[in-house]
């Protein structure tokens, strides 16, 4: 029997190392190598005159029929729409996230949600015990369904366990971390445990068509942990996301072999878990009142879906030598980018300023087309002028300070006029004709911008002096 090898694993990338050393020289982290025997696994045939006796595959052409079945919808919108219409038959997904963000609640809630529809459905789970996930199934009502519940972390014992199954329909593992094989010599977690439970679980749902669920835990910095070739395996990965010490949660696809990535569902955890929210926009639109200087409205997309969401911003004299810059929810280098182009094009001066910004409800903006919205809110926070409560705004700035056109305008005006915005400002360029009782404001660059946010508040106080007059 040949020796089993002593090789060095870093956990960070995946890449094998020979001896031990500090620092990974492939990806530079340190302290990730952890010693890894291997009995052969992975071991392919070599070009030193070893014959090749495997069996020859079906070799076929693209152009032949296709058997689709229906995918299989868990009826929850928010989550039908990330999976991109449902969960395709024999399909791997890993779910990902932070501890206690409510993966398995959510994946309790799925599978219950499948199992009234008549699918079967199979929880493993080497995480809890089998009273503490009963009692989470009380709390959401799930423990009158058929959900057959295991409690396993051997990959060998899963499969013999799913294979007395005739057929099932879905399979949730929880988590990719606890499993382990007798085939691989090192402790759960490690990279080869995680990679050789991925490679088998993802096998088994592409050869019975059952659809497969991982649930990945998630390191310090966000990654999903385990090697990336686990994400690489799967054909979905979801990020299961909170909206920064808020209560609701947000589903991200971050890659999907089945539907569009970028696509986000929304929930909000409840004490009888959570419940879907099919109005983001009312949860990311702040307090608002008319008087507040600083706090605009930007019109925004994420994946197909229009999400409206109020940004603040706070300019004020700086106390200190040097002026402070702080950002939450965007990114800081395009907040210093339109900071520059109100400095070079406008006039306005930032200089003795400090300038906080803020998106409401914790909400990430990752478009450029907010570009136009955070400068409103600079240039109304800087100018102590309110800006109307019923104006979206969306665009993106260009160094010059011309407004460039974004995609999906339509969706976007739409979706204000929905929830009850009259106005909008945007890029003059780029607007096809549309039928929408909104006032379009089509500017062509920042300093418009300014002057209609000067006129359009001359305009309202006028209108207030009179009725108190
Ligand atoms: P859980 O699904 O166990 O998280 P994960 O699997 O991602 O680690 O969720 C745990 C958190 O959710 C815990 O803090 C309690 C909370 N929770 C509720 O607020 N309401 C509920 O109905 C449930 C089941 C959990
Ligand atoms: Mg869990």
């Amino acid at each position: 029997m040949a020796r089993a090898k002593i090789q060095y694993i870093c956990q960070n990338c995946g890449i094998i190392h020979t001896k031990w050393i500090g620092k990974c020289d492939s990806c530079g982290k340190w302290n990730t190598l952890v010693q890894e025997s291997s009995s052969g696994i992975g071991g392919g045939p070599n070009d030193r005159g070893v014959s090749f006796q495997g069996q020859p595959a079906t070799l076929t052409n693209l152009s032949g029929k296709i058997d689709e079945s229906p995918r299989i919808i868990s009826g929850m919108t928010e989550l039908d729409r990330v999976t991109g219409g449902g969960f395709v038959r024999g399909s791997a997904l890993l779910v990902g996230g932070d501890p206690g963000i409510g993966k398995s609640t959510l994946l309790m809630q799925t599978a219950a949600a499948l199992a009234r529809k008549g699918y079967y459905v199979i929880y493993v789970s080497g995480e809890e015990a089998v009273a503490q996930i009963r009692l989470r199934a009380q709390r959401l009502g799930a423990a009158d369904t058929s959900i057959q519940l295991a409690i396993e972390t051997n990959v060998e014992n899963v499969l013999a366990t799913l294979a007395r199954v005739q057929h099932c329909d879905l399979v949730i593992i929880d988590s990719i971390q606890t499993l382990w094989s007798v085939m691989a010599d090192s402790s759960p977690g490690t990279v080869t445990q995680v990679r050789l439970g991925a490679q088998v679980m993802v096998r088994f749902a592409k050869q019975t068509g059952s659809t497969m669920i991982l649930v990945g835990h998630v390191t310090k910095d966000g990654q999903i942990a385990g090697p990336r070739v686990v994400e690489h395996m799967v054909d979905g990965v979801f990020s299961f996301e909170s909206g920064g010490g808020h209560h609701y949660r947000i589903l991200r696809a971050t890659k999907n072999r089945f539907g569009a990535t970028d696509e986000i569902g929304v929930f909000e955890m409840s004490d009888c878990g959570l419940r879907e929210v099919s109005n983001p926009s009312r949860l990311f639109l702040g307090e608002r009142h008319q008087t507040t200087p600083g706090a605009s409205v930007f019109a925004g997309i994420e994946g197909t879906r229009p999400v409206l969401v109020e940004i603040q911003a706070l300019v004020a004299t700086t106390s200190l030598g040097s002026h402070r810059r702080a950002v939450v929810g965007w990114d800081s280098n395009r907040l210093a980018m339109i900071i520059a182009i109100l400095e070079a094009r406008c006039n306005i001066l930032f200089s003795q300023h400090d300038v906080y910004l803020n998106v409401v409800g914790g909400y990430r903006i990752t478009e450029p087309a907010a570009d136009l919205a955070v400068a409103a809110a600079l240039i109304s926070s800087f100018s102590s002028l309110a800006l109307p409560l019923n104006c979206v705004y969306f665009g993106e700035v260009s160094l010059s300070g011309g407004l460039r056109p974004v995609s999906y305008t339509c969706q976007r005006l739409k979706e204000a006029e929905k929830l009850g915005f009259r106005q909008a400002v945007l890029p003059r360029s780029g607007l096809d004709k549309i039928n929408l009782p909104l006032e379009l404001n089509k500017m062509d660059e920042l300093p418009d911008v300014v002057a209609q946010i000067a006129v359009s508040a001359s305009q309202r106080q006028k209108k207030e002096d009179t009725r108190i007059g």
